[in-house]
């Protein structure tokens, strides 16, 4: 099976419980929004990959009340939940159901574009996902992340393995590779459990 088929399967039931539960540990996503409305000046359009349930959707719809933003996810069941949130917003905000295995921009090109929590569960290919934003940026456009970065407990490596994420360190090195950075920090979750991190880049 395919990592997005196996995805798009575990989120069929997790979708139902997400907004209740994520809020404990996928720290940093209004954070990491509040950082980028300092680094990208009006942003004309907007592009989150992997929007889940369209919490962050919301946020940037409020931070920058003139962007277009579109949210992508190859998840039906992960927009179902968002079409509600995001439909006081419409047709500002939007939603497409696909895999972001090729460029979305058709025209125009997007000045931000937002990860959140979705590069983790990217694997592989998170390398080329990285290649593909960087085609969908604009001149000005900058890529906003914020992931989980690595824990140096094996077992809890291994459960998040079993929920379908991988936290090597291995994000943050691909970003430097691509992109110039911006702001770059890493926070500790319960106590040193595992880390989490933010990047802005170029
Ligand atoms: C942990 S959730 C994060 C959702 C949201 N960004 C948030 O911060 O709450 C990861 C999301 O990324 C989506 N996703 C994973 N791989 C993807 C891919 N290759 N293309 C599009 N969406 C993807 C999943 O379906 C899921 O909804």
């Amino acid at each position: 099976m395919s990592n997005d088929a196996s995805l798009a399967g575990y989120y069929r039931w997790h979708a139902r419980i997400y907004d209740l539960t994520r809020w404990a540990f996928l720290f940093g996503r209004g954070r990491i929004l509040r950082h980028a409305a300092r680094h990208v000046v009006m942003p004309e359009r907007i592009l989150e990959v992997g929007c889940g349930t369209g919490k962050n959707l919301v946020e940037l719809a409020e931070i920058f009340p003139k962007a277009q933003i579109l949210g992508l996810d190859l998840s039906k069941d992960m927009l179902d939940q968002a079409r509600p949130k995001i439909r006081r917003h419409a047709p500002r905000v939007s939603l497409m159901q696909r895999a972001y295995d090729a460029p979305v921009a058709i025209g125009r090109k997007f000045d931000l574009i937002v990860f959140s929590y979705s590069l983790s569960m990217i694997n592989p290919g998170y390398e080329k996902v990285l290649d593909i934003c960087r085609e969908d940026l604009s001149a000005r456009g900058m890529v906003a992340v914020v992931d989980f970065h690595e824990s140096r407990q094996a077992w809890f490596r291994r459960w998040m393995g079993v929920n379908h994420v991988r936290m090597e360190g291995h994000i943050l090195e691909s970003l430097r590779h691509r992109f110039t950075a911006a702001h770059c920090e890493v926070r500790h979750a319960y106590g040193d459990l595992w880390r989490y991190m933010f990047f802005i880049g170029q």
